[in-house]
């Protein structure tokens, strides 16, 4: 399935020569880092807005549909989230949830030339009056697991604004399903940046990882956390992290001498305006000492992007991308692969 992208990764795709998109292309890639209800496709999501009746959908949803499809300008991070609550409204039951992941699943795997060979996409469960955490996680399983285990697998997203309670019965629910034989490898920290207190969270990864499930947490992603959070979630040994935008330099050392592969989101930074141009993205720094990034969407729907944009985006010649070779490139495609939680 091709993606309709816009913005700086489509700016960037546009500046290359038919060579370097083919290179893209055939490069064998991961998708680590990808939101479900972030990465539904816009049409899908118009879809179901429409098959709703009035009386099912409030004016606020069809609003929120409507600003997705038009393409959102966000002044600062915080704008983002309120994003979310029109795409709940119609993926708040199993089999709407499920037809989404499958369309989700088939914009990053399927086609002559898929986005990616492998995805781990993540998902915080929640519960409506139509479905409880577990019927969530089961919902989306089932579709993750129409594809090889080779392909795609699940990570169990918690949100910063979670009880302790919900928090456990989420890690609960991953620890059991992963018991039983079901593809979830791991457990994702995200939602709102600057909400939250991060101790709630430190037994509910010390289980997880007893259970042997990868932990990936957002870390660090404005200029608003602190370094002692950043510490402490560093604290709980996590296997991967996302964005680690504003890392301090004692925080830098422990990250790249535990050698914690970082998940890059080019898009999604700028958009959120958490990175001022690519030219200043940390990106650059990692690189330079050969540390483990992960080259990742985070949400294709608000930011218009797919996995191979975010490429064209590594190879455009700058101001509109980071100009690097196909060597460094086809190094950032197997650090991705090589970061994998799942097989
Ligand atoms: P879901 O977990 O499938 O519902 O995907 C959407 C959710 O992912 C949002 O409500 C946020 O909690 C979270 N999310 C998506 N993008 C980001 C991000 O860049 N930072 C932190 N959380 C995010
Ligand atoms: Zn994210």
């Amino acid at each position: 399935m091709s993606s309709q992208i816009s913005g700086p990764a489509a700016t960037a795709r546009a500046s290359l020569n038919a060579s370097q998109i083919a290179f893209i292309e055939a490069l064998p890639k991961a998708e680590l880092h990808a939101h479900l209800n972030g990465s539904i496709p816009i049409s899908e999501l118009q879809k179901m807005a429409h098959e709703l009746s009035d009386a099912e959908t409030s004016d606020a949803v069809q609003a929120g549909i409507a600003k997705l499809k038009d393409g959102v300008v966000l002044d600062e991070i915080s704008e983002f989230f309120n994003l979310f609550p029109a795409i709940y409204a119609l993926t708040s039951n199993p089999a709407r949830l499920r037809r989404a992941t499958r369309a989700v699943l088939a914009q990053f795997l399927d086609g002559l030339r898929p986005q990616c060979d492998y995805l781990e996409l993540r998902s915080t469960p929640r519960k409506t009056p139509e479905m409880g955490r577990m019927d969530y996680v089961r919902a989306v399983l089932d579709e993750v697991e129409r594809y090889p285990k080779e392909r795609a697998a699940l990570i169990v997203s918690l949100d910063r604004r979670m009880t302790a309670d919900v928090a456990r019965e989420c890690v609960e629910i991953a620890r059991l399903l992963k018991e039983e034989g079901r593809r979830v490898v791991g457990i994702d920290l995200c939602g709102d940046p600057k909400a939250g207190d991060m101790g709630t969270f430190s037994e509910h990864f010390s289980v997880a990882k007893r259970a042997g499930l990868g932990i990936t947490l957002h870390i660090a992603e404005t200029s608003a956390n602190s370094d002692e959070e950043t510490l402490q979630l560093l604290s709980y040994a996590p296997d991967r992290l996302g964005h680690a935008t504003f890392l301090n330099d004692e925080a830098k050392t422990a990250v790249r001498s535990a050698k914690t592969p970082i998940e890059i989101c080019l898009s999604s930074n700028l958009l959120c305006k958490t990175v001022v141009q690519l030219d200043a993205h940390h990106l650059r720094y990692y690189l330079e000492h050969d540390h483990p990034i992960a080259i990742c969407t985070d949400d294709t729907l608000p930011f218009r992007t797919s996995l191979q944009g975010e490429y064209a985006l590594l190879m455009a010649l700058p101001p509109l991308g980071l100009g690097l070779s196909e060597v460094e490139v086809r190094r950032l495609a197997e650090m991705g692969m090589a970061a994998r939680f799942g097989a």
